[in-house]
């Protein structure tokens, strides 16, 4: 098999087994199920750093030295730990994180009040989707991600299932118990909150263990997740404090003045970290862009995690401080830098470096990681106005619903669902179930958010006009069908198994590839005539999906037909590559 830069991984170690030493020496091949990665090599060895033509070398020597036929593929494991996480997190935003955020929105602008609604249920909304729907998201892929990056083998995995009852109990108790006011079993709220603090222990503990016993170099990115870990250990201490604080006041309702900086602590402090990490490590093969500017990289860091508790304690004491209030009128600008910084150092909105434009994969996740950091602008445009708008004022209370929803849905849900298909479709060495239901939740889900930011500020600066509360009220219907069909493609994706496609027995295999011939089984039973198709102008062959789908249905005729191609050409082009790979393998 020629090693071309579009050459899938999981082809090449399927026809040349004795290949995948040298991918296992780069250690490359650790994703991607039972049959390996389906990525092209080049993306590959970009992504992971490799020389692309030393890689190819070896490759090549270790085909030439062979293995033959006797070879046994070797069985690669599928690392499913990220799936219960992911599955869980979907199910929880689904139901008490999007569908209830919904319902509260409508209800807000039916009554056109925004204090209409209980704030306990808004909180127990918050700590859903922080906890339930973001938490769980980057805890499974945590546990998938770093070892990966770090070339190494996670520590305590038998941890992790304990790590995911406790979170999962944790979270559905303090949901229920904040929304619904049982006094009989409030005792249970301070075991949730518990709960939550043992599960992110044991979390950070496993990550921690796996970063440190890497032998591999540190990179930029190390600190980051790090800091992360540390923002939400230290958020899940503050929230044990305040569900103390409801079991011994009594009450159900968090005071607003540390529930919302404690919100953003969360938000700006462990997510924010996170994502940045993986963005680091990941988004310059994603997007074939330059790696990061390190020096904008590092002062993101240092502002960043030096001006949260800032932010986070000037807020709490704003109410009752003058001296608190005007801080929190100095501390956005560089938080505000220090993102600004990040997006400059990250080169996100950067022309493409043009060095994988010749390689075929789907790109259908790059808009939705660069729109997501278009909502990280918007959100920090808002984050520097807010502190300026008369504290404690049902405008500034609109700004702040506004800030949140930028950055929740616009930033960080944007980011899980562009890393998602990217990565678990990657993870499981398949494609993602559907194109079409992934460009139709990009449209709902930034129409949603721009809907419910924009309105949801016109409300606070028009005095609550009506239209504004309706445009608010409707856009979480928007963001719900956005997730749902979201959910539903990612579903299918994670519980797709990766055909072990017996290989076609050579007697099998097409020995003349005719008009009748269907186009999915030229490429199938010979990957390098793809370079052929793409040579011959069937650009749509890129696609691994239009692979499968059309290239299962159209004939060579039909295909030539509809782009006006010299059949008889493309066709001597195609059987000329079959005869010379059927006669080096005879
Ligand atoms: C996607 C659809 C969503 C809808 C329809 C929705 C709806 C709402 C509503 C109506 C409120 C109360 C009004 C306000 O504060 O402005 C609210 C507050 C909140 N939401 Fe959501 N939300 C959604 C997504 C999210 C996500 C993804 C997160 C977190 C990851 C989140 C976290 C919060 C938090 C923490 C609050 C309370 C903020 C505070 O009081 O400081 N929401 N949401």
């Amino acid at each position: 098999m020629e090693v071309t830069r579009n050459t899938i991984i999981k082809d090449l170690i399927e026809s040349h087994p004795e290949t995948l030493a040298v991918f296992k020496k780069y250690n490359l091949v650790i994703a991607g199920g039972v049959r390996g990665p389906n990525e092209p090599i080049a993306f590959f060895a970009k992504a992971h750093e490799v020389d692309y033509d030393t890689l190819v070398k070896e490759l090549n020597e270790a085909i030439e030295k062979g293995g033959g036929e006797h070879i046994e593929i070797p069985k690669l494991e599928e690392d499913k730990i990220y799936e219960k996480f992911v599955k869980t997190a979907l199910i929880l935003t689904l139901t008490v994180g999007v569908t209830f955020g919904a319902i509260i929105l409508s209800y807000i602008a039916i009554k056109l009040n925004s204090n209409s609604i209980y704030y306990a249920l808004i909180q127990a909304h918050g700590h859903a989707q922080l906890f339930g729907w973001v938490g769980l998201c980057v805890m499974g892929f945590a546990f998938y991600i770093i070892p990966r990056v770090k070339n190494t083998e996670l520590k305590h995995r038998n941890l992790a299932n304990i790590c995911y009852g406790f979170i999962l109990a944790g979270i559905i108790l303090i949901t229920l118990l904040q929304s619904i006011p049982l006094r009989s079993i409030k005792f249970l709220l301070p075991v949730s909150a518990i709960l939550e603090v043992i599960a992110i222990c044991i979390f950070a503990f496993i990550i921690f263990r796996t970063i440190f016993a890497s032998k591999e170099k540190v990179g930029i990115f190390d600190k980051f997740f790090k800091a992360g870990i540390v923002w939400l250990l230290i958020s899940t201490f503050i929230n044990l404090g305040m569900i103390f604080y409801l079991y011994k006041q009594a009450t159900y309702e968090i005071p607003r003045a540390v529930f919302s900086p404690f919100v953003h602590l969360y938000l700006f402090g462990f997510v924010f970290m996170f994502v940045f990490a993986i963005n680091i490590r990941t988004v310059f093969a994603f997007l074939d862009i330059k790696p990061v500017r390190e020096r904008a990289v590092n002062l993101t860091f240092w502002v960043l995690n030096i001006s949260v508790p800032i932010y986070f304690l000037a807020h709490m004491f704003a109410d009752g401080s003058i001296i608190a209030l005007r801080l929190t009128q100095v501390i956005v600008f560089p938080i505000a830098f220090a993102i600004i910084s990040f997006i400059y150092g990250l080169r996100i909105f950067e022309r493409s470096t043009r060095e994988l434009q010749d390689v075929v994969m789907d790109r259908s996740y790059a808009k939705t990681i660069r729109t997501a950091y278009l909502w990280l602008i918007v959100t920090t445009g808002i984050l520097i106005i807010i502190p300026f708008l008369g504290q404690g004022s049902d405008v500034q209370r609109q700004f702040h619903g506004s800030l949140n929803h930028a950055a929740t849905v616009g930033f960080i849900t944007m980011m899980i669902i562009g890393y998602a298909s990217k990565m678990i479709p990657t993870f499981k060495g398949i494609d993602m179930y559907s194109l079409k239901l992934s460009n139709t939740t990009f449209i709902l889900l930034n129409t949603g958010c721009f809907l419910r930011v924009f309105s949801q500020i016109l409300v606070g600066t028009s005095g609550g006009k009506p239209v504004f509360y309706a445009v608010m009220g409707s856009s979480g219907w928007f963001e719900l069908a956005a997730l749902g069909i979201f959910g539903y493609n990612l579903w299918k994706t994670m519980n797709a198994t990766q055909e072990i496609k017996g290989k076609v027995a050579e007697s099998e295999k097409l020995t003349e590839v005719t008009k009748d011939t269907k186009v999915f089984d030229v490429v199938d039973q010979y990957p390098d005539t793809l370079q052929i198709f793409l040579d011959f102008g069937f650009s749509q062959m890129a696609n691994p999906v239009m692979r499968k789908t059309m290239g299962r249905v159209a004939s060579i005729e039909m295909a030539t037909k509809m782009h006006n191609v010299d059949m008889d050409k493309f066709l001597s082009a195609l059987n000329d590559k079959i005869t010379a790979k059927r006669q080096k393998t005879f």
